[in-house]
């Protein structure tokens, strides 16, 4: 893009960024990530955007998961395992239900930076800026606490790089074989509460089975033992985006190299703003998120700045409007994408729509709520006879009670007990796995509809 410059967000308005009070500090810090190896690579980018074609047109399905922000208290190697495990179930859940591939794409190795609904925020009369995430500021209630630091892009850096780098052996060095990755759901499938599911655990299974009689099986066909997993992260910190991004010595374009896909915030998405400024410019396929105020005038505006090509895979439309509203707002914006042909993913955050205050003063997200806003989301693209590509969830391989309900009901009496989230309410392993049951039973009901209309 020749008009394009990757500082060219600095002349534009910027929201939800830090004023770091160090200019030099901030200017070192940058000179330095500048100098360091980007974390991901232009070809790892383009293939996750030919697969994102595909979910495009109902031939892949896209599954969105990760915390929502990275910590680095919590930065352990059982954490990262157990997102990534629950991930790797749930996707074998859904390729069952959707018959297509799954397209696995974490919120990990460079979730840090918070867009906040309010500046400051007031504890007993004391008010401080707020947390944005552990990549600026830090989360104790302490006016030090609060001031950004931007050597803690550094860490974040050094956490992401690490991430990636675990990551990758998993996804490579047989964790990831098939049969095991199973076998953990037939153990959760196996308890009481989530006997329901057992069927479909068991239909899986006999697929496995059958395979391996037949002679597939991790030795005699490897991919059995692989995985693709691609990561993602709110591009909100520019300084932090700009100075990992490199020109692809294969295309000679520019790209984000701190993940494989970034994503644009509801509250960053001003079409003239420093965000989409960003975006625009580099190779990675882009997130946008549409939310209640999205209009579908500047829909079409920031379709045709962040896609002028008309790309498939380029950009995928994570959809977060609250359960019970989604047939307000969805079918306009649907609309907007038809009148301008454009060619997207449509993804449903069933996340950021759900957030309540319980009874117990805890800010949760009911399951219900979440598995409705996906029910919805599937209903209307099945009514206006487009293709729901993919799901955004926020989830965590612990067995944490941030989230009410699933079938190890979580009530409001229990959020305190294991409440470990630096930000939002996250779904843990056991709910992220049985939504992904549910969610399979809308891919294989709308599957049967597509197949009975294409026969009849
Ligand atoms: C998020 O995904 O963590 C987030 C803040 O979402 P949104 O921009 O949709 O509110
Ligand atoms: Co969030």
């Amino acid at each position: 893009m020749s008009d394009w410059q990757k500082d060219g967000w600095r002349s534009k308005p910027r929201v939800q960024m830090p004023d770091y009070l160090d200019a030099a500090a901030l200017g070192s810090v940058e000179a330095q990530l500048g100098r360091y190896p980007p974390l991901v690579f232009a070809g790892e980018a383009r293939s996750l955007r030919a697969q994102l074609a595909a979910a495009s047109r109902g031939e892949a399905f896209l599954l969105q998961g990760g915390d929502c922000a990275e910590s680095f208290a919590e930065f352990s190697a059982d954490n990262i395992r157990d997102t990534f495990k629950v991930m790797l179930q749930m996707a074998i859940v859904l390729t069952f239900g959707a018959k297509v591939p799954v397209i696995k794409v974490g919120r990990m190795a460079g979730q840090f930076a918070k867009p906040r609904s309010a500046p400051t925020e007031t504890v007993e009369g004391i008010e401080l800026p707020s947390y944005r995430g552990d990549i600026i500021n830090e989360l104790a209630f302490t006016e030090g606490a609060r001031i950004p630091d931007p050597t803690k892009m550094l860490q974040a850096y050094t956490q992401a790089a690490a991430t990636l780098n675990l990551l990758r052996a998993f996804s490579t060095g047989g964790y990831a074989n098939v049969q095991h990755v199973h076998s953990w759901t037939l153990g959760f499938t196996d308890s009481d509460e989530a006997g329901k599911y057992r069927d479909i655990a068991n239909r899986i299974q006999d697929t496995l089975d059958f395979m391996a009689a037949a002679g597939l099986n991790a030795e005699t066909s490897p991919d059995l033992s692989r995985v693709d997993f691609y990561t993602s992260h709110e591009a909100l910190l520019l300084e932090y985006e700009e100075a990992l991004t490199r020109i692809d010595s294969t295309t000679g374009k520019w790209i984000a190299g701190s993940g494989h896909m970034i994503w644009i915030g509801d509250r960053t998405r001003q079409p003239d703003g420093a965000h989409v400024e960003f975006a625009r410019g580099v190779q990675n396929p882009i997130g946008l998120k549409c939310g209640p105020t999205t209009t579908a005038d500047d829909l079409k505006v920031l379709m045709s700045k962040l896609n002028p090509e008309n790309e498939a895979g380029r950009l995928t439309l994570i959809a977060r409007f609250g359960a019970g509203s989604v047939g307000e707002h969805l079918p306009r914006l649907i609309k907007a994408v038809k009148d301008e042909g454009a060619n997207v993913v449509w993804s449903c955050d069933a996340m950021h729509g759900n957030t309540i205050k319980s009874s117990t003063g805890y800010k949760t997200r009911p399951f219900e709520s979440v598995l409705r806003e996906v029910r919805e989301f599937f209903q209307i693209h099945g009514a206006e006879g487009t293709v729901p590509g993919g799901v955004h969830f926020e989830m965590t391989g612990q067995d944490v009670t941030e989230c009410t309900g699933g079938v190890r009901a979580v009530s409001d009496e229990d959020l305190s007990d294991r409440y470990h989230t630096a930000c939002d309410p996250r779904l843990n392993a056991s709910q992220s796995l049985e939504l992904a049951f549910l969610v399979a039973e809308e891919l294989s009901a709308r599957r049967e509809k597509t197949a009975a209309a294409a026969v009849g």
